[in-house]
Formats: C-alpha cells, sequence, structure tokens
C-alpha cells in the first residue's frame, strides 16, 4: 500500500523551532516525528510514501539522503507553492503516479490506529473516502464528523466556533481514498480537503469514518509536542520509547553515551552525548543529544533539543529549549515557554509564557 504523507505546513504554533527545522523533522523522545509516523504506517503494510513538501523541503531531502525513512521507501512531491491539504494530496499522488486505493496522513499526528481494519472498513463499505475518528474533549481546534450508526458521514465541519461543535467525534488525520477522489480535487489552485472536498464529498454519500480508540496526538501546539514525548516515555505506546534505548533505573532510558552524575527521576531520556551533572535534578524530561544540564540546574517535564545547556542553577519547567540554545546561571523559565534555536538567555533573567528567537532569525 502506498501513503501521502502531508508535512508541508510552516509550523506556526511551534516557532521559532520551526523557522529551521519543519515541525515533522523535530524530535518526539529523540526521533523525528516524521520517522515515527512512517515507522506506524510499515507496521501496517506502507511500502511507499510520498512526502507531500512544501515548505523546506531541502531539509527533508538532506535528512533522508537515501530515501528510506522508518522502514518506508520515500518519494518527494514538491509543490511549487502551498495548494492546501487536498491541493496537496492531489499534486503528491499524481506526482507518484498513484491509481490503486492509498492512504493519507497528516505528518504531525502520531497515533496506534489499526490502520489494516480501517483499509477493510473502506473496501467493505464502498466508500469513496474514509476519514479516522478520535474523540477530544474540546472539538474546535479540529474538523468535527457526525455519521450515522454505520459510519456514513453526514457533516463535516473544520473548526467549529467553541460550544458549537455537533460532535466530539474528530478526523483524526488518517484517510483511505479511492483514486477517483483526486478528479474531483481542482488542480493549480489551494483546496482544503477539510472545508472543500470533503464537505463536497458528503452529498454523494460515499463519504465514511472509523472511530478508533487508539493512542491520538496532534503534535502541532507546543504543549502537545511536549506530551508527544511524555507520552512516548511513559510508555502509552509501549516500550522502549526507542528502538536502541537503555533503561539504567524504572522509567529513565538512555541512547548511546551519556554522563550521568545527577538525579535523574522516570520518565526521562538522556540522548547520546548527554551530561547531566552531580548536584543538577531531571525528572519528567527529555536530555536531547549532547545537551549539558549543569550542577543545581533543575529540569522539569521539559525538552531539551540538541546541544542546549543549562547552566549552574538555571532551571526549566514545562518548556522546550531549542538546538543550541543556552541558559544562562540561575535563569528561570517556565510556564510553556519556547526558548528558540540559539537563543542565550541572560543569567537571572525570568521567563514565563514566553517565546524567545535571535534578532537574527
Ligand atoms: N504539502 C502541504 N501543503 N502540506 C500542508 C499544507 C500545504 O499547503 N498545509 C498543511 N499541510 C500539512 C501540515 O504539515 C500537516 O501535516 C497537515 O497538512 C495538517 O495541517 P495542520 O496545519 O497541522 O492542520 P490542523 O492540525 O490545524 O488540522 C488538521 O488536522 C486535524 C487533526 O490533527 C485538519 O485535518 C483537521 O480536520 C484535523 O482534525
Ligand atoms: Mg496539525
Amino acid at each position: 500500500m502506498r501513503a501521502v504523507v502531508l508535512v508541508g505546513g510552516e509550523g506556526t504554533r511551534l516557532r521559532p523551532l520551526t523557522y529551521a527545522v519543519p515541525k515533522q523533522l523535530l524530535p518526539v523522545a529523540g526521533q523525528p516525528m516524521l520517522e515515527r509516523v512512517l515507522a506506524h504506517l510499515a507496521r501496517h503494510g506502507v511500502g511507499e510514501a510520498v512526502l507531500s513538501l512544501g515548505y523546506r523541503p531541502d531539509a527533508f531531502m538532506a535528512g533522508y539522503p537515501d530515501a528510506l525513512a522508518g522502514g518506508v521507501r520515500l518519494s518527494y512531491a514538491v509543490e511549487p507553492e502551498p495548494l492546501d491539504t487536498a491541493g496537496a494530496i492531489r499534486f503528491a499522488a499524481t506526482a507518484a503516479g498513484i491509481e490503486e486505493t492509498f492512504v493519507v496522513v497528516n505528518g504531525d499526528v502520531l497515533t496506534d490506529l489499526a490502520l489494516g481494519a480501517m483499509v477493510e472498513f473502506h473496501r467493505h463499505s464502498g466508500a469513496l473516502a474514509t476519514i479516522a475518528l478520535s474523540t477530544v474533549d474540546d472539538p474546535s481546534r479540529y474538523g468535527v464528523v457526525v455519521t450515522d450508526s454505520r459510519g456514513q458521514v453526514e457533516r463535516f465541519v473544520e473548526k467549529p466556533p467553541p460550544g458549537e461543535a455537533p460532535a466530539n467525534h474528530i478526523n483524526a488525520g488518517t484517510y483511505v481514498l479511492e483514486p477517483e477522489v483526486l478528479d474531483r480535487i481542482p488542480a493549480g489552485r489551494r483546496v482544503s480537503v477539510e472545508r472543500e472536498t470533503f464537505p463536497a464529498l458528503v452529498a454523494s454519500g460515499r463519504l465514511f469514518a472509523m472511530a478508533s480508540a487508539a493512542y491520538w496526538l496532534d503534535t502541532g501546539t507546543p504543549e502537545a509536542y511536549l506530551q508527544a514525548s511524555f507520552d512516548i516515555l511513559g510508555g502509552l505506546r509501549g516500550l522502549p520509547p526507542l528502538p536502541d534505548a537503555r533503561e539504567v533505573s524504572a522509567g529513565v532510558w538512555v541512547r548511546g553515551d551519556v554522563s550521568i552524575q545527577g538525579e535523574v527521576g522516570r520518565p526521562s531520556l538522556v540522548c547520546q552525548g548527554g551530561v547531566v551533572e552531580a548536584g543538577a535534578s531531571v525528572a519528567g524530561a527529555v536530555v536531547g543529544e549532547g545537551c549539558r544540564v549543569e550542577k543545581g540546574a533543575v529540569l522539569r517535564r521539559s525538552v531539551m533539543l540538541a546541544g542546549s545547556v543549562l547552566c549552574r542553577d538555571a532551571s526549566v519547567t514545562d518548556s522546550i529549549v531549542g538546538p543550541g540554545a543556552v541558559v544562562l546561571e540561575g535563569a528561570r523559565i517556565s510556564s510553556t515557554s519556547i526558548v528558540g534555536p540559539g537563543v542565550r538567555v541572560a543569567a537571572g533573567s525570568v521567563v514565563e509564557g514566553a517565546r524567545l528567537a535571535r534578532e537574527d532569525g
């Protein structure tokens, strides 16, 4: 089976991290999100995927020069300009020469959905398109889907105003499509699958949806990005959190050579080259490749990306420290802050719920 993986969005909600690195290449518990998405597809019989690229396509091509990731063979379709979700599906599927039933996934969704069962449901119902559904408390950030008892979609409403959603079943961002759907997507302009294609398909009676209780998370916001790592480290998606991670004490995982002299509490991951000095304290956190947590520093429910440093007595709570960033002595970062790539946070400063970017971008 072949898949189109949508990875062309700009990741605006994760700026400034996504200025240099597209959202799907950010590591989640030590592994790029895209590889986690592709590995899931591979486990369910997808052998080839076309990456639907727009924003920073160079980063994907440089990241996977062998055109292999997560056990899936890759090809690339680079849009001349952003075509939105349906336009991107049409463009990528056409570029790859897809003429059979195929799968589409939003590349920022982590899920353990039983894709094989979904394909079977799709074939059985005679659908042109089948949408996987998840259930959430606040559907207003998602596409809301109303079905009848057989799963035929009666309404698809993208991002209804808070409190006005007709259901809490939402579009989980995995679709099984017949190639005929491509003919229904106008070429050469922006087309949203959620706002245009699916609502139009409802009328044909051949849009279906299948509910799933499997693990599901859209990683597109800072809170969700952090959650994605903690869910994996906490074992919600099976262990080990990474194929080559070792558990050095209950819930504390390491990968490669690391130096841990300080305290590390569960669930945590210290990646290759990571250093936790004596007198430092880490809990519920990811210490990325080559990162250092110095004496007296405290890291809680946070993610440090490659090469970042937490200097003496600094603290980071519920936040993300970008690659190469340095949090100088005694600085305190909290409340879903994002320290952008290469930023130096002044000694002793207090950062609460802020996003810091370097002035030169
Ligand atoms: N190639 C390409 N071109 N990809 C795009 C474009 C584009 O113009 N625009 C967005 N994408 C990609 C993004 O990279 C992402 O992987 C996917 O399409 C969905 O875009 P998001 O920006 O993440 O959308 P969302 O999270 O607000 O909403 C979507 O996902 C929800 C589930 O996670 C919608 O499909 C909702 O209906 C759905 O509930
Ligand atoms: Mg999203």
